[in-house]
């Protein structure tokens, strides 16, 4: 758009020195003309507005990293033109009749829809841009009503239509991108015991459907544990003495992001096993479980290392014959 800014700073210059003015004004709409006249670059039907938005065009400051050129939309999926179903400049920005029809020497008015920053444009509207084409597609259809959508969570906060690389759909990038708004998350995924999440090999995506979900906390599946057992089947079973907890609700001992913890736990055991348990015999401490018998090495064993686990090895689950009912390995050595 180098030419167009060289004729606004003319448009500026001779209005301040008074004179021309409207000699000047009468050639623009002739400018303009011939621009419409200009080939289509990237995308079928763009010539209306690559005829001023072209390779020169340069990116908003605040925007170089997203954006190294708006005709890098041409090098995404939206720039296949052999497929009808394509979006063109005016399907997302709106016809932009002032925009287009601006004669004079001041900044054109915006474009009917603009997604930069610090658009005007309410988040609902940029979205039902996105949504004229994608509402039909099967992982949007609980959109409405999301966690993000309710909260104003444009399309274009997490998704960068120009850009080549739409870092949330890699895994590598993707959590970059959620960060900037989840902090508490980034803080978790740093922790020691983490979901290899900053490694590349865990994605926010493989647990969370960004666009809705029908189970909690935008959670892939329908739950948390149909969820987890999508990489983790072992812990599903079938088992012969479940452990209640576990298949209710993973997050009943583990945090998903990350802890301090081993083994992502909320707490080491016995801490962990204390949410709902008392030990065998500890005094003060309430638990729901009922009739805890008092084995007698249980005391000394729950203080060293891996506290309960001592004992009770099979805690997703057991298939044991004997003792298999107290989570407790075969012919285990109290017995
Ligand atoms: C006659 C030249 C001209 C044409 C044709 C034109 N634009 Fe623009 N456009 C401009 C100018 C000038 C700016 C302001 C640039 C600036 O602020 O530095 C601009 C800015 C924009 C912006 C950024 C707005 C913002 O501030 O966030 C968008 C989006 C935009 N145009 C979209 C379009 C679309 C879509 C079309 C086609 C329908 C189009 N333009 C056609 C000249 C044009
Ligand atoms: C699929 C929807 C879509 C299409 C098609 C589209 N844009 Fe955009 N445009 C956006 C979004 C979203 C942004 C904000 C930045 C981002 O997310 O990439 C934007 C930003 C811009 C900007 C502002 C750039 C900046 O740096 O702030 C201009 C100018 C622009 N588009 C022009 C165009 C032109 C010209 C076309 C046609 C060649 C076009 N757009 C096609 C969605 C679209
Ligand atoms: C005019 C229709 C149309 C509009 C408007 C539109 N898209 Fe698309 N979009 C498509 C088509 C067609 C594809 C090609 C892939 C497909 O088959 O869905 C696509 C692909 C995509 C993809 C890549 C999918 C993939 O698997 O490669 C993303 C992401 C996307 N669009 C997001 C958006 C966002 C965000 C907006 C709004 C800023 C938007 N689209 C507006 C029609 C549209
Ligand atoms: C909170 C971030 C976020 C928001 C908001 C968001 N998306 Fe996505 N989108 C993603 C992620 C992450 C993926 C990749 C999912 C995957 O790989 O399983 C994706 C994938 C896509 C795809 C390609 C695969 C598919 O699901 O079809 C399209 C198209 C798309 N999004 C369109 C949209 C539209 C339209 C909106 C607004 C209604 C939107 N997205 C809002 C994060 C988001
Ligand atoms: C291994 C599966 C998994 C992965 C990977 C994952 N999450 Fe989660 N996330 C969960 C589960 C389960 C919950 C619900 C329990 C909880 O809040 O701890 C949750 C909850 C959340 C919440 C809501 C927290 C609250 O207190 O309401 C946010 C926000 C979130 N995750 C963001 C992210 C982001 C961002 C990423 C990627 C950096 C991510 N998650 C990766 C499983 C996962
Ligand atoms: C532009 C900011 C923004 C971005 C980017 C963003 N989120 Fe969110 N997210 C929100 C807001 C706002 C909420 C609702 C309030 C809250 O719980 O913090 C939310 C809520 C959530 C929740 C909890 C849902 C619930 O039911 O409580 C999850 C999970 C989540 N986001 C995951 C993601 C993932 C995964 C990404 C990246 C693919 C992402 N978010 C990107 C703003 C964002
Ligand atoms: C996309 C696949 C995937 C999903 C879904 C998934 N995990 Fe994982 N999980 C992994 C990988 C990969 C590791 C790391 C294994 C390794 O390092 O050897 C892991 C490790 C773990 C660990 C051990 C951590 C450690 O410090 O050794 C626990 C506990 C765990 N996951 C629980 C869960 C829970 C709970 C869920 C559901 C909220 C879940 N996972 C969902 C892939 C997944
Ligand atoms: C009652 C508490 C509890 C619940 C609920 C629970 N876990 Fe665990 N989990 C543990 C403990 C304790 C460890 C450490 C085991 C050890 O050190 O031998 C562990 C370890 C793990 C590990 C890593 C070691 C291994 O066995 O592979 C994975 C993966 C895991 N859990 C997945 C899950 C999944 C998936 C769920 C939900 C279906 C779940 N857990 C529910 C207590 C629980
Ligand atoms: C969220 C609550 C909860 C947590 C945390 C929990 N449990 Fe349980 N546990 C239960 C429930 C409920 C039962 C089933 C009790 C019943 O059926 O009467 C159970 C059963 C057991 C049993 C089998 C005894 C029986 O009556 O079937 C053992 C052993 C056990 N838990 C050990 C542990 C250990 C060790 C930990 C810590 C790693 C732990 N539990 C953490 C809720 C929990
Ligand atoms: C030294 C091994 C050992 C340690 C350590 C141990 N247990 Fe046990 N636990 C057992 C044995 C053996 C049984 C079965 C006792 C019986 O059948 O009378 C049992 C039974 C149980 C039961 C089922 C009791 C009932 O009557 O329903 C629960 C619940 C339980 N333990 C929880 C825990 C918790 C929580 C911890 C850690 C604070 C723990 N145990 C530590 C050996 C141990």
């Amino acid at each position: 758009m180098k030419l167009l800014r060289q004729l606004l700073t003319l448009f500026a210059f001779a209005g301040a020195v008074g004179v021309m003015t409207s000699a000047l004004a009468a050639d623009a709409p002739q400018a303009a003309s011939e621009q419409k006249a200009a080939k289509d670059l990237v995308l079928k039907g763009d010539a209306k507005c690559t005829g001023c938005h072209d390779e020169s065009d340069e990116p908003q400051p605040s925007m170089i990293d997203l954006h190294p050129q708006v005709l890098s939309i041409g090098k995404t999926t939206h720039g296949t033109t052999a497929d009808s179903r394509t979006p063109t400049c005016i399907n997302c920005h709106g016809e932009s009749a002032n925009h287009l029809n601006h004669k004079g020497s001041e900044k054109p008015p915006k474009a009917d829809r603009t997604f930069g920053k610090n658009t005007a444009t309410p988040a609902a509207e940029r979205n039902a841009a996105c949504l004229s084409c994608h509402q039909k597609d099967a992982s949007r259809h609980l959109w409405t009503g999301s966690a993000h959508e309710s909260r104003d969570v444009a399309c274009t906060s997490c998704h960068q239509v120009h850009a080549a690389h739409d870092k949330v759909r890699d895994k590598r990038t993707q959590a970059e991108v959620c960060f900037t708004c989840h902090k508490e998350q980034r803080a978790q995924a740093n922790k020691p015991s983490h979901h290899p999440i900053l490694e590349g090999k865990v994605a926010c995506s493989d647990c969370h459907n960004a666009h809705g979900s029908a189970g909690p906390k935008l959670m892939k599946r329908d739950s948390v544990v149909e969820t987890c057992y999508t990489c983790h089947a072992e812990k599903r079973g079938p088992f012969v003495h479940n452990h209640r907890p576990v298949n209710d609700d993973c997050t009943n001992c583990h945090m998903p992001h990350g802890t301090t913890a081993d083994n992502l736990l909320k707490a080491r055991p016995p801490l962990v096993c204390y949410q709902c348990h008392s030990g065998h015999g500890t005094p003060g401490v309430a638990g729901i479980a009922p009739g805890i018998t008092t084995s007698p090495k249980a005391n000394t064993f729950i203080e060293q290392g891996r506290g309960c686990l001592n004992c009770h090895t099979e805690i997703h689950g057991s298939n044991n014959p004997n003792g298999g009912q107290n989570l407790l390995p075969p012919a285990f050595f109290l017995r």
